[in-house]
């Protein structure tokens, strides 16, 4: 397969470049740097050294022997898509390239102008491109299970439900309600995908991802393969900041009551179950959705998991919680259906509480630079106050 992937200097990007390249696939990587510019922003680095993508490709060879391609480019450019796209012909393309923070996408006009523009036009353009070139490409967008929030019924793996309104039956689209910007902007995505799959035949799969945590997939083998770890208050997602805080012997800082439930992925396991997505497609002119996770887990949970994992290492961490700077339920029902990624042969490898230790073992070493953004950990970030000073 040829597979180009938007976002390839990613987190998730980078690990499925080394998935897919390890499986025999070419890899051609898209990507404008955006995150590491928009961490800086807010006082903050990936926690674990990255190389630059010049070094990356070098280094792939190196220790792999794979080879890999790369356009530096923003997706935002028409041009720029539609020629990367028109110039390799890929079979595959995987979008991850967009703005991917909750908190950065509420802290002022600016920063939510910038996640909508951002993720819709770059969706938009790949579109087009696509149908300019060759529309039988398979487009795999990630999206998120925040588009659904938390509803009251178990989230389907179907575009469109059935629904009685004022008393009558309809097919509707799947009812959305996702928490900022970002997750809104994900919501467009879909909808707009699904547009294209009606006028068009595009093919799709739509992954409704959960979060994801780790450090570690199975070619992550040397330290110059790192992906990024983020662990701040805007860029991390709580598990892997749980797991900086009690390296920091600092509190693990529960939003809210902690009764927030999310459904959870390590990062093996995320690229895993992309690999098996891409490596059986849907049919032509199909659009798929996936929910992918592993474990329902609410935040208290993920705190007594990440406090036992730190006191097998000899760490007493404590759970601190903070006013939720969120506006999100705290206690609910939450239960996404998984049946699409079993029925390819997909079977979680680890749960949290296996990978836990690991992870704070993995941060050890870095933790004098981690404390050099440690100003970036506390939530400043509030989703009732605009920061136009920001
Ligand atoms: N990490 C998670 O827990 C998680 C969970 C659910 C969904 N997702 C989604 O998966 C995707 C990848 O997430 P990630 O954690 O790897 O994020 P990331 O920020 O590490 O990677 C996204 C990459 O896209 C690039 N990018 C952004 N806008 C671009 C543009 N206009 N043109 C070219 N490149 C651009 C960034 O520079 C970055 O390298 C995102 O779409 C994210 O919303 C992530």
């Amino acid at each position: 397969m040829k597979a180009m992937i938007l976002g390839a200097d990613g987190y998730l990007g980078w690990a499925l470049s080394l998935r897919l390249l390890s499986r025999g696939h070419e890899v051609i990587g898209v990507d404008n740097f955006a995150t590491r510019k928009s961490v800086k922003e807010v006082g903050s680095d990936s926690g674990i050294p990255i190389l630059s993508m010049e070094n990356r490709v070098r280094a792939v060879r190196d220790v792999h022997g794979y080879r890999m391609k790369f356009h530096r480019g923003d997706i935002t450019s028409y041009p720029f898509i539609h020629k990367a796209i028109k110039e390799d012909m890929p079979d595959t393309v995987i979008h991850f390239a967009e703005q991917r923070s909750a908190p950065y996408s509420m802290i002022n006009a600016k920063h939510a102008a910038y996640t909508l523009s951002n993720n819709v036009i770059g969706t938009i353009n790949l579109v087009y491109s696509i149908m300019a070139v060759n529309p039988k490409i398979h487009i795999l967008k990630m999206g998120t299970l925040g588009e659904y929030g938390t509803p009251n019924f178990d989230i389907p793996e179907t575009p469109f439900v059935d629904a009685r309104i004022n008393g009558k039956l309809d097919r509707i689209t799947c009812p959305k309600w996702a928490g900022s910007w970002y997750h809104w902007s994900k919501v467009h995505d879909t909808n707009n995908l699904l547009f294209t799959n009606r006028v068009w035949k595009t093919t799709v799969t739509d992954i409704m991802q959960g979060p994801v945590y780790g450090t570690r997939t199975k070619e992550i083998t040397d330290e110059k393969l790192h992906t990024r770890f983020d662990f701040d208050e805007v860029w991390g997602t709580v598990v892997n900041r749980f797991c900086v805080e009690a390296a920091l012997d600092l509190p693990l800082t529960a939003y809210g009551k902690g009764g927030q439930t999310r459904g959870y992925l390590s990062l093996e396991d995320s690229v895993e179950a992309l690999r098996l997505l891409l490596e059986n497609p849907p049919e032509k002119g199909d659009y798929r959705v996936v929910n992918q996770f592993v474990e329902l887990l609410s935040i208290n949970e993920i705190a007594e998991i990440v406090k036992k994992a730190a006191k097998r290492l000899g760490i007493d961490a404590k759970v601190e919680h903070l006013e939720n700077p969120r506006v999100e339920a705290e206690r609910h029902y939450y239960n996404p259906e998984i049946k699409v990624l079993p029925k390819l042969g997909f079977h979680r490898k680890l749960k949290m509480g296996d990978l836990a230790g690991q992870l704070i073992k993995d941060i050890l070493p870095y933790r004098s630079r981690i404390r050099r953004y440690k100003g970036a950990i506390m939530p400043h970030t509030n989703w009732r106050k605009v920061d136009n000073a920001r």
